[in-house]
C-alpha cells in the first residue's frame, strides 16, 4: 500500500490523536502516504480529506478530543452514501483505512473492506464496551476524571454529611461505573449489567449508617439513569440529605493518561503494520497486556463478560 486514510469517528475520546500521530508516523516510517480524513465518515463522503507529513502531528499526544474531528454519520450506512466514499478514496488513491472509534464505527470500517478498501479499526471510546477488547483508548482518562470530581464532590458531602447520588457515562455498559465506583468508595454501585433496586441502595446507607459512615456517594451508570429521583427517594427515606449530580460530557476531554497515550500509540502502530501487509477488515485489541487483532465480524459478535469480581470487592469494602 502506498496511501492509507486515518478517520476519528463516533463519540471522541481522550487518547485519539495519540492514535492519529502513532498512524502517521508508522506509516510515514514505512514509506506511505497518510491522508488524515475529517469529522469521520461524514468527511469521506464529502471530500473533507487532508495531507499528513510526521510533522503535522507533532504536539497533539498531550490533547484530548480529536484534530480530525469526529461524527456519527447515519448516511454511511446507505449505498449512497458508501459510494461517495469510495469515490473519495479513488480521487486521493487511498488503498486502506485505519478507522479509529466504536462498534458502529467498525461495522462502516467492513462495508468498505468488503468493497474493496481494506479497514483496520482501533477501538476508542470512553465507555470500555467493545466487546473484542479488554480496553478501549479514553477509558482511563475518562475514569481519572470521573475520580477528580467525585472526590470534589465528597469534599461537600462530607462537610454536610451529605449523600450524593452520581450520574457518570458509559451508554449501556456499566464499566466507568463500576471502576470509578470502587475508586471512591461508593456505598452502592448501579449499573444496568445487574439489577439493583434504590430499597437494596437505602438499605445499605442504612447499614452503613449504623456501622458509623457519615456520608455517602452512590454511583450510577447513566445506563441506569434517575439519579434525582433516586436522590429524593434516598432522602425522603432516610432523612440524609441528598443531592444528585450528572457529570456529563466532562468526562469526555481532558489530556490523554500514560495509559491512554501508551496503548494509542501501540494501537496505531499495529494498525498500519498490519494494512502494510494488505491485511484489512481487522480490528486491533487489547488481551492480556498484548495488542492482538481479530476479524471485524468476529469482533462485533464476541461478548464481554461483567466483571462480577470486581463488583464483589466494591461491595464488600464500602462498608
Ligand atoms: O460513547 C461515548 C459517550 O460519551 C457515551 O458515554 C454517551 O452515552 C454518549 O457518548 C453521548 O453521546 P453524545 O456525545 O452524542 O451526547
Amino acid at each position: 500500500m502506498k496511501t492509507i486514510g486515518v478517520l476519528t469517528s463516533g463519540g471522541d475520546a481522550p487518547g485519539m490523536n495519540a492514535a492519529v500521530r502513532a498512524v502517521v508516523r508508522t506509516a510515514i516510517a514505512n514509506g506511505m502516504t497518510v491522508k488524515g480524513i475529517r469529522r469521520g465518515y461524514n468527511g469521506l463522503m464529502e471530500d473533507d480529506v487532508i495531507e499528513l507529513g510526521a510533522r503535522d502531528v507533532s504536539d497533539i499526544i498531550q490533547l484530548g478530543g480529536t484534530m480530525l474531528y469526529s461524527a456519527r454519520s447515519s448516511r454511511f450506512k446507505t449505498e449512497e452514501g458508501l459510494a461517495e466514499a469510495m469515490a473519495t478514496c479513488k480521487k486521493h488513491g487511498i488503498e486502506g483505512i485505519v478507522v479509529i472509534g466504536g462498534d458502529g464505527s467498525f461495522r462502516g470500517a467492513r462495508d468498505l473492506s468488503l468493497r474493496g478498501i481494506p479497514c483496520v479499526g482501533i477501538p476508542a471510546t470512553i465507555d470500555n464496551d467493545i466487546s473484542s477488547t479488554e480496553y478501549t483508548i479514553g477509558f482511563d482518562t475518562a475514569m481519572n476524571t470521573v475520580i477528580d470530581m467525585v472526590d470534589r464532590l465528597r469534599d461537600t458531602c462530607d462537610s454536610h454529611a451529605r449523600c450524593s447520588v452520581v450520574e457518570v457515562m458509559g451508554r449501556r455498559a456499566g464499566h466507568i461505573a463500576l471502576r470509578t465506583g470502587l475508586s471512591v468508595g461508593a456505598v452502592a454501585i448501579l449499573v444496568p449489567e445487574r439489577d439493583t433496586s434504590v430499597d437494596e441502595v437505602i438499605e445499605k446507607i442504612e447499614r452503613t449508617r449504623a456501622l458509623g459512615k457519615k456520608h455517602f456517594i452512590v454511583m450510577v451508570a447513566e445506563g441506569v439513569g434517575g439519579v434525582d429521583e433516586m436522590a429524593k427517594k434516598i432522602e425522603a427515606t432516610t432523612g440524609i440529605e441528598t443531592r444528585g449530580t450528572i457529570l456529563g460530557h466532562v468526562q469526555r476531554g481532558g489530556a490523554p493518561t500514560v495509559r491512554d497515550r501508551v496503548i494509542a500509540s501501540q494501537m496505531g502502530f499495529e494498525a498500519v503494520n498490519l494494512l502494510k501487509e494488505g491485511i484489512g477488515n481487522r480490528v486491533v485489541a487489547y488481551k492480556l497486556g498484548k495488542i492482538v487483532n481479530y476479524d471485524i465480524y468476529e469482533a462485533l459478535n464476541m461478548h464481554k463478560p461483567f466483571d462480577e469480581y470486581m463488583y464483589l470487592v466494591a461491595d464488600t469494602t464500602s462498608i
